[in-house]
């Protein structure tokens, strides 16, 4: 009897959760399942005016997402057996609306389906738990409904239900999406476990205290104000802001004189102080810092000053080289005749050090097809949490040097996509071009 009413309060539970979706589940939801960003706004102002601000809301419809998917990973997906399961992935967590409802692969931006709706409101919020130990490759489990997950246990909206959620507080949120397994078993996506393994985790720092910073102010219009909203402005790469002074910039040098013919030996050392993971993280695939060295002589003459190299495995990825030529696996994507690759660096000058983690395909060409990685486990030259690289650096002033003061002007920048991918593929210049995050310089006497 006792056991016969518990299956049936079980079953009575089910009922209230109709929609709950393990895994994140292709096709068992539907769009109308979830309610829209904008029915959000109505009372959650500005938190939906930050939202609409942050890549959050571009995740479907930004240019060089749109052009990765569409020109590159569908077709190999519908090509290449090994990488099929794409065609689906990309869009757990670039349109979740459309990968649960089963509308895969999406139509195109353009076409104004809820994909573009990215990832909104209801995703983050229906969000309940992860199916994953360690979650990566969009293992969130989601029940989207009147009931929204939150972070706090005294909110008491009139208009829907809330539940206190601790998940919805944890970096495992962030890394159902920020985490990611390529269909060979590479790790191309490592933000939270960078993080985890780093100083911030064990101090308590989560991704959300850095990204979601905490201001007085209403969550809702009608709400009570309180000291610590948490802001939907999810600042990162693309936010010069976020950037600029990411990494810490200082130079040295045993010398204040120099004479013309002689040396300059000059060390840098670069200081993450500020990302609570690597930098680059996230699309490491394309992501490069790199630091421009010049000397610039009292007749405004500038010499670049190349790095010197330190002679570990795979270095060579790690110094610009105007001659390297990588990218090859475009024209097998996108059957191009004549095509024999791109650049490998693009505009960065040749001799500059490079922070990345270069990936591989099959095949062992470089690439930043991120699905068509097999390996990039080689050489990691990026900084890490609280890390500090040192750079060296030896230069022989010409014999015909100009008298009086000679400045050394260091510059370390970004950029989310090699110049030459970007170029290709005609994206917006905004989408690849250099960003400074620091620089310094020092000043010597040439005797
Ligand atoms: C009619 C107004 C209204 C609408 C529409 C509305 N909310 Fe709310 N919501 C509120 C109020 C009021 C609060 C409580 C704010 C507080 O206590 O600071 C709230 C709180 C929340 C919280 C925080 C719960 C917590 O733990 O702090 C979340 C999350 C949330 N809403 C999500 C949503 C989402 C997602 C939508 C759209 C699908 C939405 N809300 C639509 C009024 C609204
Ligand atoms: C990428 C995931 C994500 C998206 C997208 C997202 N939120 Fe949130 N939201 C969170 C997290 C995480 C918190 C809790 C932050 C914390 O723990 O510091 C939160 C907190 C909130 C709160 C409570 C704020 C407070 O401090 O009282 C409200 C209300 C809310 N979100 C509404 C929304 C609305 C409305 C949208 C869409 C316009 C939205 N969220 C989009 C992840 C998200
Ligand atoms: C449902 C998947 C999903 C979840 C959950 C998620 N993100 Fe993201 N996030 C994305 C996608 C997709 C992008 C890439 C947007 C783009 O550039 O197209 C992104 C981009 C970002 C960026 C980069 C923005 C920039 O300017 O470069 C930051 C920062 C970020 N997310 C932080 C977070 C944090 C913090 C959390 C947890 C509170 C979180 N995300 C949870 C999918 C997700
Ligand atoms: C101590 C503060 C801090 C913490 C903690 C932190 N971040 Fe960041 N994050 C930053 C800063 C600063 C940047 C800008 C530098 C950069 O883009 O490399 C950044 C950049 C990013 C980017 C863009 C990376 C790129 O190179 O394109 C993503 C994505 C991101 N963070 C996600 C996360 C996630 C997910 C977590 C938690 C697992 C997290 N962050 C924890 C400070 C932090
Ligand atoms: C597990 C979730 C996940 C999957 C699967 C995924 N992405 Fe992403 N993607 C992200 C996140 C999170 C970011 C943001 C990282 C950052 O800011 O560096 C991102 C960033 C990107 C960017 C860089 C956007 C920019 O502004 O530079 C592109 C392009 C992209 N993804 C395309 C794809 C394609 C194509 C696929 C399928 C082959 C895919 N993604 C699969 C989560 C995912």
């Amino acid at each position: 009897m006792k056991k016969g009413l518990l299956t049936v309060g079980a079953i009575a539970c089910m009922a209230l959760v109709p929609y709950f979706v393990h895994a994140a589940e292709m096709g068992k939801l539907k769009y109308e399942s979830f309610e829209q960003p904008g029915d959000c706004g109505a009372c959650h102002t500005e938190i939906h005016e930050e939202w609409r601000q942050s890549l959050m809301s571009q995740s479907f419809t930004h240019q060089w997402d749109e052009v990765e998917y569409f020109k590159l990973a569908l077709p190999h997906a519908l090509k290449l057996e090994k990488v099929s399961g794409v065609k689906a992935g990309c869009i757990a967590c670039h349109g979740p609306l459309a990968f649960l409802s089963g509308d895969i692969p999406p139509k195109p931006v353009k076409d104004g389906t809820r994909a573009n709706e990215g990832v909104s409101c209801e995703i983050c919020h229906g969000i309940t738990g992860t199916s994953e130990a360690v979650p990566f490759n969009f293992s969130y489990n989601i029940s989207p409904g009147n009931i929204k997950q939150g972070p706090r246990r005294d909110a008491r909206p009139e208009s829907h239900e809330v539940n206190f959620s601790e998940f919805t507080r944890s970096p495992e949120l962030c890394a159902t999406c920020h985490d990611e397994q390529s269909p060979y078993g590479a790790w191309v996506k490592a933000t939270y476990r960078e993080w985890k393994a780093g100083p911030y985790a064990r101090e308590g720092t989560r991704c959300q205290d850095c990204h979601m910073y905490d201001a007085p102010g209403k969550a809702a219009e009608m709400g009570p104000e309180r000291k610590d909203i948490a802001h939907h402005v999810f600042h990162g790469s693309h936010f010069e802001s976020k950037l600029a002074g990411a990494v810490d910039l200082a130079l040295y040098s045993t010398k204040t004189t120099l004479s013309a013919g002689g040396t300059l030996d000059l060390r840098a050392e670069l200081f993450n102080g500020k990302a609570g993971h690597f930098v680059p993280s996230g699309s490491m695939e394309e992501r490069m810092f790199w630091l421009e060295v010049y000397a610039v002589d009292a007749a405004g003459k500038r010499h670049h000053m190349p790095v010197q190299p330190k002679g570990f495995k795979g270095e060579e990825f790690t110094i610009a080289d105007s001659r390297a030529v990588t990218y090859q696996d475009f024209g097998e994507i996108m059957g191009l005749k004549d095509y024999k690759g791109l650049s490998r660096d693009g505009n960065v000058p040749d001799g500059a050090r490079i922070f990345r983690r270069p990936f591989f395909n099959p095949k062992g060409e470089m690439t930043v097809c991120q699905w068509y990685t097999a390996e990039n486990t080689g050489v990691d030259y990026r900084i890490g949490p609280r890390e500090t690289r040192t750079e060296n650096y030896s230069w022989s002033l010409p014999k015909d040097a100009a008298k009086g003061f000679l400045t050394v002007e260091a510059r370390l920048y970004y950029s989310q996509i090699p110049s030459s991918v970007g170029e290709f593929f005609k994206l917006e210049k905004s989408e690849y071009a250099p960003l400074l995050v620091n620089s310094n310089s020092l000043r010597f006497e040439v005797k």
